[in-house]
């Protein structure tokens, strides 16, 4: 019997090693080498025996066909918003996501409410009863729609092959196997080639895959970020389990914007989309309280209204504490560090906890004038009045600068019953009709001033 030849691969970046290291020689990460068996590489001959069976010409990029893209819509409004439109015939999507964020229950609705689709739904975690039980719950039936529950993707592709399903969803990557690869499932070797056959049918057969992968506890989707490089799109769903909003969004997109975000909320009967997100991420105040400032960003091409706290107090330690849900650390470190030399506030000795409600995560910079004002709002312990909002990235010389589209982000404010809205002063200039009355400081102490005089 020839000797098993097995090889390390790194489960982040995919290098390759022959001998077991604690530290990855390619990125650096430590403790992700697994071990694989190697399979032996084709000859050459056989390689270029398979490559001649489908040649493809070069074509002159003047005369490559553009028809307009074809979009099928997936019957769900975020999701087709966040994949640029509707689904593409061919796309490879994988959407990651912590367990029990709610991937399942997101493909399985797609599933039931897709129009005119014969939609095949693999599952490799859960029994068809349960598949049932979850779409009994969410109340959704269709005829259009096959459960299958099956690992071996060999048997996966014979069945497609008898069905010839319009839409695929696999529930998840890690679940399948392949007889072609020793190795168990899970393992590195196994999700690529899985992967990569379901690509392969994707491109030969124009029916797009939706793919369910898991994610490591760092929080980037497990296996090796080949993964992510072979998709078309990769979809992350993300959200605090015990709150009820999730968040769609893209970190790359072959046929779209990766900027879009799509927002639901997880109810007894399954996903729903938030068509206003604003109206909820802004708690309803009977007074005004000191620390919270609303900021006027955008995510995508939606304006969104949010809601940004701070709570700044004496630290009892020596080191003061800063954390921050929803803002980049750095980012707050930085904004303090220009709150105390430009604007002359004492936070050395202070704690600051800053957060955005709703469990969400905001790298809109327009952001950065409402964390600010929080900030000094709470130190001062000033409330700002409820239906003032805020909109400007901040530098370090303590300058506000503008922000893109400003009257996107009024028409909301407006829209949502705000009165005054604080911005830069050089985005005065490109301001339509409005109800709201508008103030423009291009310092942060000026705007103070005026804020609490
Ligand atoms: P699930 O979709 O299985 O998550 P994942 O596939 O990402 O691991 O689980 C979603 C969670 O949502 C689960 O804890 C139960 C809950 N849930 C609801 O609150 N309402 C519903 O209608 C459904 C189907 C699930
Ligand atoms: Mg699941």
């Amino acid at each position: 019997m020839p000797k098993v030849k097995t090889t390390f691969i790194c489960s982040n970046c995919g290098a390759r090693s022959p001998k077991w290291q604690g530290r990855c020689h390619s990125c650096g990460e430590w403790n992700t080498l697994v071990e694989e068996v190697l399979e032996p590489v084709p000859s050459v001959e056989r390689w270029r025996g398979q490559e001649q069976k489908k040649q493809h010409k070069p074509v002159k990029l003047s005369q490559v066909d553009l028809s307009p893209q074809i979009r099928l819509p997936t019957g769900d409004t975020e999701l087709d918003r966040v994949l640029g439109g509707g689904m593409v015939p061919g796309a490879m999507v994988l959407i990651g996501g912590e367990p029990g964020i709610g991937k399942s229950t997101l493909m399985l609705q797609v599933a039931l409410k897709t129009q005119n689709l014969k939609v095949l739904y693999v599952s490799g975690e859960e029994s068809q009863q349960q598949i049932k039980m979850r779409a009994d719950r969410m109340n959704l039936d269709s005829e259009d729609c096959y459960i299958l529950t099956e690992t071996n993707i060999e048997q996966i592709f014979q069945k497609i092959s008898e069905l010839s399903p319009d839409l695929l969803i696999v529930d998840s990557i890690q679940t399948l196997q392949t007889i072609q690869s020793d190795s168990i499932a899970g393992s590195i070797t196994q999700i690529r080639d899985c992967a990569s056959q379901l690509i392969k049918f994707a491109k030969d057969s124009n029916v797009p895959v939706f793919m369910i992968g898991h994610i490591t506890k760092e929080g980037s989707l497990a296996g090796p970020k080949v993964l992510e490089h072979m998709v078309d799109t990769v979809l992350q769903f993300e959200g605090d389990r015990h709150l009820s909003y999730r968040i769609l969004r893209t970190s790359k997109n072959r046929f779209g914007p990766t900027f879009e975000l799509g927002i639901y909320e997880m109810h007894e009967q399954g996903l729903r989309g938030v068509e206003n997100p604003s109206e909820i991420l802004i708690s309803q105040r009977e007074h005004d309280l000191s620390g919270v400032a609303i900021a006027a960003s955008l995510e995508g091409h939606r304006p969104l209204l949010i809601e940004i706290q701070a709570l700044v107090s004496p630290s009892s330690y020596g080191t003061a504490q800063r954390s921050s849900t929803g803002f980049d650390n750095r980012r707050l470190n930085m904004l303090l560090a220009v709150l105390e030399k430009r604007a002359g506030f004492r936070l050395g000795t202070h704690d600051v906890f800053l957060n955005i409600a709703g469990g969400l995560r905001i790298e809109d910079p327009a952001i950065d004038l409402a964390v600010a004002v929080a900030v000094a709002s709470s130190l001062n312990d000033m409330p700002v009045p409820a239906k003032f909002c805020f909109c400007g990235e901040i530098g370090l010389g303590g300058e506000i600068r503008s922000v893109n589209r400003v009257n996107q982000r009024l028409k909301e404010a407006e829209k949502l019953g705000f009165s005054k809205m604080y911005l830069s002063s050089y985005a005065l200039k490109g301001i339509g009709n409005t109800k709201i009355q508008v103030k423009g400081f291009s310092r942060l102490e000026e705007l103070f001033g005026d804020l609490w005089g």
